[in-house]
């Protein structure tokens, strides 16, 4: 079988390398792709193969020229532009959404109001088109908030606030800066909420949910609670949409799964099929907080994988992914059985850190970073360490380079969360971002507390 995967961010690569892992599929295509595959084992044997199409039709073309058997379109922007419906209008088998379910995703609003009506706990919300009328709220609850861009920003759109003066900070931001762009034309004002996060996904055929019984947690913050110079220098820690993972989660157990399915998962698909009356294929992520108080909340509802999440379920997982994608796409999910290996797995993401401009530094990821960085050490990482790749580029001389602020994940297994975590730090140490501003000095930077 051929399968086609879309996009080029590191569980995109995760994705195109877990679909390899199948023993149904001899290739996988990766469009646009990442030119960082090439330097994998699965893609220097050609199992991988990163095409450069972007262009839907052309995509929809290519499929039918190569005979792909199945396309899983992984990130969000795709599917809010329609990839789904070019392709199955073409007659190629997808797993995602179509355009009009992102929704879902794009539109916290719209998935507020309807958790709400089906009565799924949510923190306490309210939204506003005008930033006078959402700063005057703020000022008047008193209490802390999230505000929220209510459209899609690449998993960063939310800014957690301490206090109303970082409220009414985050409305300016949001609203009138467009840090976010139009996506902030409206904000959601949540209730802030303390405890624990969980990330849980389900696959939907059209027909059925297949919930995952295994849950990972994502750490947004962009640096360790006890890094102060850096907390102070960025302003706060900011919230970057990943920067490590760790799974199982801590939290982990056969009736927080079922309480999870039955309080969120199944309202919500049943309003999906039911009320909304969608032919909804693809994944559901739920995004979680369980309270010290033992209330369920959702965060937020997207319609594929998390990044990170996935670099670290993907690994745990032994259902073979061609076999779920495929019931996915044909209305045969109560008919695949999960399977999870006995492994932990912990993802430490690296990071463009600080660097030399032109003309001064680069403060590196979160603020502004550097890039052209050559990356040297992957060659040294050991058999079983995965790295995905997530901000990298093709240099003619350099090789490959750093792109991006979030470059690339390694994701280690072992048979306990400690191992795990003594992999991964162990290989993201021989790994460097040379400065070619700065006498090739290492500017790679990656948290130390995933997992702990
Ligand atoms: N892990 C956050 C996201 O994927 O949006």
């Amino acid at each position: 079988m051929k399968v086609l995967v879309y996009g080029s961010g590191g569980r995109d690569h995760c994705l195109a390398d877990t679909y390899a892992d199948s023993r149904h599929v001899d290739k996988v295509y990766f469009a646009p792709g990442n030119p960082g595959v090439l330097h994998t084992p699965k893609g220097k044997r050609g199992l991988i193969e990163p095409v450069k199409l972007e262009d839907f039709q052309k995509v929809a073309d290519f499929c039918l020229e190569k005979g792909v058997d199945l396309v899983d379109v992984g990130s969000e922007n795709p599917l809010e532009k329609g990839l789904v419906n070019v392709l199955n209008q073409a007659g190629v088998k997808t797993v995602g959404p179509k355009e009009a379910f992102v929704k879902l995703e794009s539109d916290r609003a719209f998935t507020n109001d309807l958790l709400r009506r089906i009565g799924v706990s949510k923190p306490e919300y309210r939204i506003f088109d005008d930033p006078a009328a959402a700063k005057q709220y703020v000022r008047a609850i008193g209490y802390q908030v999230v505000v929220k861009a209510n459209g899609l920003a690449a998993g960063k759109g939310a800014i957690v606030c301490e206090d109303t003066m970082d409220a009414e900070a985050a409305v300016e931001k949001i609203m009138v800066e467009k840090i976010f762009g139009d996506s902030g034309k409206r904000v959601v004002i949540e209730e802030r909420k303390y405890g624990t996060e969980i990330s849980f996904f389900a696959y939907l055929d059209g027909k059925h949910v297949m919930p995952l019984k295994m849950f990972a947690q994502d750490y947004k913050p962009a640096f360790d609670p006890d890094d102060h110079d850096s907390i102070r220098e960025f302003g706060g820690n900011l919230n970057t949409g990943g920067t490590g993972c760790y799974c199982p989660h801590k939290l982990l157990s056969p009736w927080l799964v079922n309480r999870i399915i039955k309080e969120i998962v199944n309202p919500t698909v049943n309003a999906i099929y039911n009320d909304l009356g969608w032919d909804y294929r693809g994944v559901l992520y739920f995004g979680l907080n369980l309270d010290p108080y033992d209330s369920l909340d959702v965060f937020e509802i997207n319609v594929r994988h998390g990044d990170p999440e996935w670099e670290v379920l993907a690994r745990k997982l032994s259902t073979d992914i061609f076999e779920i994608g495929m019931a996915a796409w044909a209305g045969r999910l109560d008919q695949v059985k999960q399977v999870w290996n006995d492994q932990s797995y912990v993802d430490v993401i690296a990071m463009e850190g600080r660097s030399k401009a032109a003309r001064g530094w680069n403060k590196g990821y979160p603020a502004r970073y550097g890039k052209g960085h050559r990356i040297v050490g992957l060659d040294e990482i050991g058999k079983g360490v995965a790295v995905y790749f997530a901000g990298v580029d093709q240099d003619a001389e350099k090789g490959l380079v750093t792109f991006g602020g979030r470059v690339l994940h390694v994701v280690a297994g072992d048979a306990t969360l400690e191992g795990a975590r003594e992999k991964a730090y162990r290989s993201i140490r021989k790994i460097a971002f040379l400065d070619h501003n700065n006498d090739n000095m290492n500017c790679m930077r990656f948290r130390e507390t995933i997992g702990l």
